[in-house]
């Protein structure tokens, strides 16, 4: 019985992928604007480059999948979304220019920021990132992260494949996990004594959670210039680094749970005086 379940599910799934979920090729016309490629395909939704007769050229357009038609995880997560974006007013923050729903399906349009992403920087065009300049971006991040908490917004998902660089400025972008100060961490669907206790730590609806965030960010920079030997089992980021005496510092303070940083411009203050003693002030 349990393996016919399994089955049933998993036929399910491969269904869900390569037919409900298939994302639309480009040239397709939705909603008045024109898909030209796929950006990326996520867990809830698919997130296009489009092009806008009307609108000023590119424009990102964010489709709820298919298979999630009726799903308190569909259509009302992507009007949080929603809310989230048009709270806020940052250049470095996309912008919502549209939302609309067809068959069931919600697509947000917002402003296109373009560049790649840190994951590809690192991975694609294999980015060497000195202490530095791994200092120097988180820095610029924690300042938009400092607005948001500011406005009463954690982000809940500071990850490197959700920020794009255009040349040396960051752009932070989705917003899909995003949550208002106050607000429940979880959807109705869900609680949060189900999560492990990590991830408990990392989806709270609390400033610490984007800056734990932010101090694994600043290690996938600083492990682009580290090189593993085949044969050395894994270690932690203490053993593995060899970070100066001050950044290494600041890094155990990110991930501190008591006496670590209480918010983002206390980050900001630390990471701006290691940059003055670095004579690298940006
Ligand atoms: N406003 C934007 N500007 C530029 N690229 C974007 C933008 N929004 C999304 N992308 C690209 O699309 C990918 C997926 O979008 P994202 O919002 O992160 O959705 P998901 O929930 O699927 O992770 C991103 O990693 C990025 O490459
Ligand atoms: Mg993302």
């Amino acid at each position: 019985m349990r393996t016919c379940y399994h089955l049933w599910r998993k036929w399910k799934e491969v269904y869900h992928k390569y037919w409900l979920d298939r994302p639309y090729r480009p040239g397709r016309k939705v909603g008045g604007y024109q898909i030209e490629s796929v950006l990326g395909i996520g867990s809830y939704g698919i997130a296009y480059l489009a092009s806008s007769p009307s609108a000023d050229g590119l424009v990102v357009v964010k489709q709820t999948k298919p298979s999630r038609k009726g799903h308190p995880k569909g259509l009302a997560m992507q009007q949080y979304e929603k809310n989230v974006l048009e709270s806020l007013q940052h250049p470095q923050i996309p912008r919502v220019v549209d939302h609309f729903v067809l068959n069931g399906q919600g697509f947000l349009v917002m402003s296109y920021m373009p560049g790649v992403t840190v994951e590809q920087l690192l991975f694609e065009y294999k980015r060497k990132y000195s202490e530095v300049d791994a200092v120097r971006l988180v820095r610029q991040l924690a300042g938009i992260v400092d607005y948001l908490h500011r406005q009463g917004v954690i982000h809940r998902d500071v990850r490197i494949p959700n920020v794009v660089m255009n040349g040396s400025r960051p752009y932070l972008i989705d917003f899909g996990l995003a949550r208002f100060l106050g607000d429940p961490p979880t959807y109705a669907a869900e609680s949060l004594d189900e999560y492990p206790e990590e991830k408990q730590v990392k989806r709270a609806v609390h400033p610490s959670s984007d800056l734990t965030a932010l101090g694994h960010f600043l290690l996938f920079l600083l492990y682009s210039t580290y090189e593993a030997e085949e044969t050395q089992p894994e270690r932690s980021w203490r053993e593995e680094l060899s970070l100066s005496p001050d950044l290494r510092a600041i890094v155990e303070k990110l991930f501190q749970n008591e006496g670590g940083y209480r918010s983002a411009s206390e980050l900001i203050h630390d990471l701006d005086r290691f940059l003055l003693i670095q004579k690298a002030v940006p």
